[in-house]
């Protein structure tokens, strides 16, 4: 735990056990550097994070307050998934297509949407962007912007990479389609159909998805809703399944939100370089991080050129351009060759337009704003959860991101809330759709990255009465 992290663990503990009490003025931020002997920057981002879990609010030249409207947020759940032990063989997509088309429309509240809101995006500067792209774009640009892709947004990505410590090279760098596309094209350069490969147990519905497009087996491995894949269980699995590669998420997990610890990273990464496996790292929430740096992902411990690591503009800048990037270590020239024989290049336009913004500046500027706006209404959203939701839920609270995960009392039907809810138009992911066996009935995962408002309360309100009439005793509940 970061310094900070355990300064506000500590006044949280303060505020929970009735020490501090709404209303109380906290020490100021002078009196608690100086009585904790950390300096004022570490207690403000404990304020600040304490604040972003609507603790704490901040009055003008006045201070830090207890906020007086505190609701109490959901346990968090804390054991790791039991997946059966075996390669599975998957038959999972028409029926997660079924489940979601239904939700794609704009009209319903979007808690089941995997993407945040589009408003909150530099749209106006993007645009100017891809104005000034596409006036000044090189006619040859359609030759020079092929795969690998455009040579100052590869440059632009590489930088970021070494802001972070990281050094990828810009040849490395292989422009996509967006990260699912980085991802497909990294799974086709290291599986052939037949094979199989790790992923988490959940796992985000997509990953099983292309598994199965291309005729890839699935060995779901034990996952820890906050620390990750199970080590000692992955190791089990390539023992006795002999995987061709493991496709996961270290940093902010897709559905859980877990987000594995440094030393666990560098571990996984000797674990499967020891059994010269290829790591399909998929790390397109990084960048939506609520502490005070960028987590870095298993790509930073890789000696061998064996993870591919796959990211995205999608979550954090640009949705709809549809830029992504792998870095796919020693198998850079297999990708790009995945690449020209399925979708050639990337949108020129769109490439040149992410370059010319990244190279104006005020990517991070708008990077912390999002950051802050997400960890808030992480913090609204799950003392709704705590609030509406049956005794017995449980919710993630993870570090970065917009998904929580939510674990109802054992024997609530999902997938009825699900329907049920759509009827009344609000959507949820439901649990059974993350795995190849349809696991996770009780579970629903839902998306905090709209804004929250009247209707966002009432709908967590009525999902919070469909969990009571889905649930194990099945009480009859008037909507
Ligand atoms: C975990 C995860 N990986 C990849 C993607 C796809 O990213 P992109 O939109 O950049 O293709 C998503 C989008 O929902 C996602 O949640």
């Amino acid at each position: 735990m970061k310094r900070y992290e355990a300064l506000a663990a500590d006044v949280e503990e303060s505020i929970r056990t009735g020490v501090l009490r709404p209303g109380d003025r906290l020490a100021s931020v002078r009196h608690t550097s100086t009585s904790r002997g950390v300096s004022a920057s570490t207690v403000f981002q404990a304020y600040y994070l304490l604040e972003a879990r609507g603790l704490i609010r901040a009055r003008e030249r006045s201070g830090y307050y207890v906020a007086g409207d505190i609701r109490k947020v959901p346990p968090e759940p804390d054991l790791t998934s039991q997946p059966k032990d075996e390669s599975i063989a998957l038959d999972v997509s028409e029926r997660v297509f079924e489940i979601l088309e239904s939700s794609m429309t704009r009209d319903v509240v979007p808690f089941g949407s995997a993407f945040p809101s589009p408003l909150l995006f530099p749209l106006a500067r993007l645009g100017q962007a891809m104005a000034a792209s596409a006036q000044s774009l090189d006619p040859w640009s359609t030759v020079d912007d092929l795969t690998p892709g455009n040579a100052a947004l590869r440059r632009q990505i590489a930088l970021r990479y070494l802001a972070d410590g990281m050094h990828v090279h810009t040849d490395e760098i292989v422009i996509t389609n967006g990260a699912l596309e980085a991802l497909t094209l990294c799974l086709a350069a290291v599986a052939r159909p037949g094979d199989s490969v790790v992923v988490e147990s959940p796992t985000f519905y997509a990953s099983l998805q292309a598994l199965e497009r291309i005729g890839v087996q699935a060995i779901e491995v034990p996952t820890h809703p906050r620390e990750g894949i199970d080590l000692t269980a992955l190791e089990h699995a390539i023992a006795r399944h002999k995987p061709k590669a493991c496709w996961l998420m270290t940093t902010f997990q897709n559905p859980l939100g877990g987000l594995m610890p440094e030393p666990k990273k560098k571990a996984l990464v000797e674990l499967l370089a020891l059994h010269q496996i290829p790591l399909i790292e998929d790390d397109v929430y990084a960048e939506l991080y609520f502490g005070d740096k960028r987590p870095a992902p298993a790509k930073a411990f890789d000696t061998q050129g064996l993870v591919l690591h796959c990211s995205s503009f999608s979550k954090c800048l640009a949705p709809g351009y549809r830029i992504g990037w792998a870095a796919p270590g020693r198998f850079t020239r297999a990708v790009a060759r995945q690449k020209l024989t399925t979708t050639l290049s990337a949108s020129a336009p769109a490439q040149l337009a992410l370059a010319t913004y990244l190279e104006r500046g005020g990517f991070d500027k708008h990077l912390r704003k999002l950051r802050r706006t997400l960890a808030e209404q992480q913090a609204t959203f799950a003392q709704a959860v705590g609030h509406y939701f049956p005794a017995g839920t449980r919710a993630t609270r993870p570090a970065g991101g917009y998904f929580l995960w939510v674990e109802l009392p054992e024997g609530t039907d999902a997938l009825a809330i699900h329907r049920q809810a759509l009827a009344l138009g609000i959507s949820v992911a439901p649990g059974p759709i993350f795995s190849a066996t349809r696991a996770f009935t009780n579970c629903l995962r839902l998306n905090y990255g709209h804004a929250w408002d009247a209707r966002a309360e009432q709908a967590i309100a009525t999902l919070g009465r469909l969990a009571q009439a889905h649930g194990p005793s099945h009480a009859d509940v008037s909507l």
